[in-house]
């Protein structure tokens, strides 16, 4: 199974991504995840990122497709993987298909998390991450059961720098401007499925089963 995972920050792909993947046993391959690694490990790679990400931007194309390629070269791609916040480009898109079809694979489907603005605005203001894994909390539906502690690894949860509201503003404009076009590429290729990405949590993780049970 080869899903991409589409949507606006705050839309639930990371949360969702990491319920699957755990259950499968194949990757998740986040983009935003890999760039906030490297941006702790004080790679290259980190520092180019360091500033789109604090601007709300995307990181240029040529610097995302050489991590994805990269990432999707090691073995535990090999049977699968979710990727999660890529492509958000429709050039990003295409890169991909180039990527795969290389490798003489193809995508199993794009699924596309649909969210009213309000609401997206509302989880990311209480979104809470770990440092460490990358596992996703919530103040309100998802609370780590030890405070400010990571139930999986036991690492530091934290307010990600890029969730305060001026620069959310800036990602769902970044996101309405070079990511909603994706949706459209993955259409005209008949493989995009749309989650109602609005309801609760067990709600949207019955109906993605459903999707990717018969994709
Ligand atoms: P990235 O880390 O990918 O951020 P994003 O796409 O903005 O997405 P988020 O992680 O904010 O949202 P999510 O959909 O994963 O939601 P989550 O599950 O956490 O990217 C960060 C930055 O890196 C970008 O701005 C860019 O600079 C750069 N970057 C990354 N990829 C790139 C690319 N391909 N090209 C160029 N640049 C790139 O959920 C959000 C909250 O809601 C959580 O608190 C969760 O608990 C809660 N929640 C989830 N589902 C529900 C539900 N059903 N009901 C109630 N609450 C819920
Ligand atoms: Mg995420």
């Amino acid at each position: 199974m080869r899903l991409v995972f589409l949507g606006p920050p705050g839309a639930g792909k990371g949360t969702q991504a990491q319920r699957v993947c755990a259950a499968r046993a194949i990757p998740q391959i986040s983009t935003g995840d890999l760039f906030r690694a490297a941006l702790a490990a004080g790679t290259k790679l980190g520092l180019e990122a360091k500033g789109y990400m604090a601007r709300g931007e995307l990181v240029p194309d040529a610097v995302v497709c050489g991590m994805v390629g990269e990432r999707l070269a090691q073995p535990d791609a090999a049977s699968g993987f979710i990727l999660d916040g890529f492509p958000r480009t429709v050039a990003q898109a295409e890169a991909l298909d180039a990527v795969l079809s290389k490798s003489g694979t193809r995508l199993t489907a794009c699924v596309d998390f649909v969210v009213e603005r309000s609401e997206l605005v509302r989880r990311l203001s209480r979104r809470l991450t770990c440092r460490k894994c990358s596992a996703v909390y919530n103040m309100d539906v998802a609370l780590p059961k030890v405070q400010g502690v990571c139930d999986r690894c036991g690492g530091e949860v934290y307010v990600r720098d890029d969730d305060r509201p001026e620069t959310v503003e800036l990602r769902l404009k970044e996101y309405d401007a070079k990511t909603a076009a994706v949706s459209g590429y993955y259409a005209g290729r008949g493989l995009l499925r749309q989650v109602n990405a609005a309801r609760s949590l067990t709600d949207v993780a019955s109906e993605l089963d459903l999707i990717i049970a018969r994709p």
